[in-house]
């Protein structure tokens, strides 16, 4: 038992538990359950919140959360996104994260606290690392069951620990290239006037356009915006004749944590390739059925990833995949360096929200 968990055995409020279909992950439990205790409840969320705070200053979620990538927290007094925002508070990390290049549809609901994503359910999101297609990404995401639906909408998490071990083992030439190359990915952003940015849902203005003014000149927006991308992202800008910006990442595809000197992957390879290949966009010019461009990542030499290896990539993620059995109230607590997360479909209504934060950890190269 990890050394971190002795804190817990004597806590008055909390235990662990098993966590029915959990992974082991060399000899740890992934994910790790943490719930109330039957009969011990929290008089109320300050309660709760003073607790994590206690447990917070001893580092005992740091520690965990190394050992285990992912944490479920059960039987909290947690209603509200105001209570998420108190709890997430309680952790103490750094800062919450500032999102820089939205390219989905978030509401925020709370203090750091937004909505999942709002597209339509029947929508699956294949896995990935919480912007990892970006330079600029969040060390520690939570994640808020507020409604489980009637059926479907567990959150697939996936350890990319054992992701790099299963690659490694299948297909070490892929992982080999892809840590020699790099990647370099491309996403796009209509302007804001044009109507596709209705369908698709976002636009170069509103994702990157923080310091524009009304009067700024056309000229004036677009250097903006390249600096912005420039940075806080480490990317360019291509603009294109249709007034639309192509963003153009490159970067490495694997990293190594600084703090346990693990390898893992670290990028969204699984997640731009899945939702192309669901909307038809696999040849050029990208176009899917959404209306949206799903430009390919290539290599980073700009040769293509051959889609053999992309295949089994998703295979093998949903073989080590686990789907969170949400009970309504849950909170999970996810270390972006080392998991990735993904969305089954669902039937019903479903409320699921996030929180991103700035967490302790780090990356250095491979
Ligand atoms: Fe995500």
């Amino acid at each position: 038992m990890a050394i971190a968990t002795t804190d817990l055995v004597s806590d008055p409020y909390i235990e662990l538990f098993e966590i029915p279909e959990a992974r082991k992950i060399r000899g740890e439990s992934f994910p790790l359950g943490i719930k109330v205790k039957d009969g011990a409840p929290f008089k109320g969320l300050t309660d709760a919140v003073a607790h994590r705070e206690a447990l917070a200053d001893k580092g005992t979620f740091n520690t965990l959360l190394r050992l285990h990538g992912a944490i479920l927290f059960r039987g909290l007094p947690i209603k509200t996104a105001e209570d998420l925002s108190s709890f997430t508070k309680a952790f103490k990390y750094p800062q919450p994260h500032q999102e820089v290049g939205l390219s989905g549809k978030r509401t925020t609901v709370g203090d750091n606290v937004k909505t999942a994503n709002e597209e339509p359910p029947n929508i699956k999101f294949y896995y990935h690392n919480e912007y990892g297609r970006s330079a600029h990404f969040p060390g520690i995401l939570f994640f808020y069951s507020q409604q489980v639906p009637e059926q479907g909408g567990q959150t697939p998490l996936l350890s990319t620990i054992e992701l790099y071990d299963k690659l490694l083992e299948e297909t070490p030439e892929f992982v080999a290239d892809l840590i020699e190359k790099g990647i370099t990915g491309r996403q796009y952003y209509p302007s804001k006037e044009d109507l596709e940015s209705k369908t698709i849902g976002w636009n170069w203005q509103d994702s990157y356009g923080f310091d524009i003014l009304p009067k700024d000149s056309f000229e004036t927006k677009r250097s903006k915006v390249e600096h912005v991308l420039k940075t806080r992202l480490q990317a360019d800008a291509e603009w294109q004749e249709n007034g639309a910006l192509h963003v153009v990442q490159r970067l490495p595809a694997f990293r190594r944590v600084a703090s346990t000197n693990q390898v893992v992957p670290f990028n969204g390879l699984g997640g731009v390739y899945g939702r192309q290949r669901d909307k038809g966009a696999l040849d050029p010019p990208y176009k899917g059925t959404d209306g949206n461009y799903h430009f390919p990542t290539t290599y980073g030499d700009g040769s293509s990833i051959p889609r053999k290896y992309l295949e089994r990539l998703l295979e093998i993620s949903d073989e080590i995949g686990f789907l969170v059995p949400w009970v309504e109230g849950d909170v999970a607590l996810v270390d972006n360096y080392t998991v990735q997360h993904a969305r089954s479909p669902w039937v019903g209504n479903r409320s699921l929200l996030v929180s991103l934060w700035e967490g302790n950890e780090e990356f250095v190269p491979v």
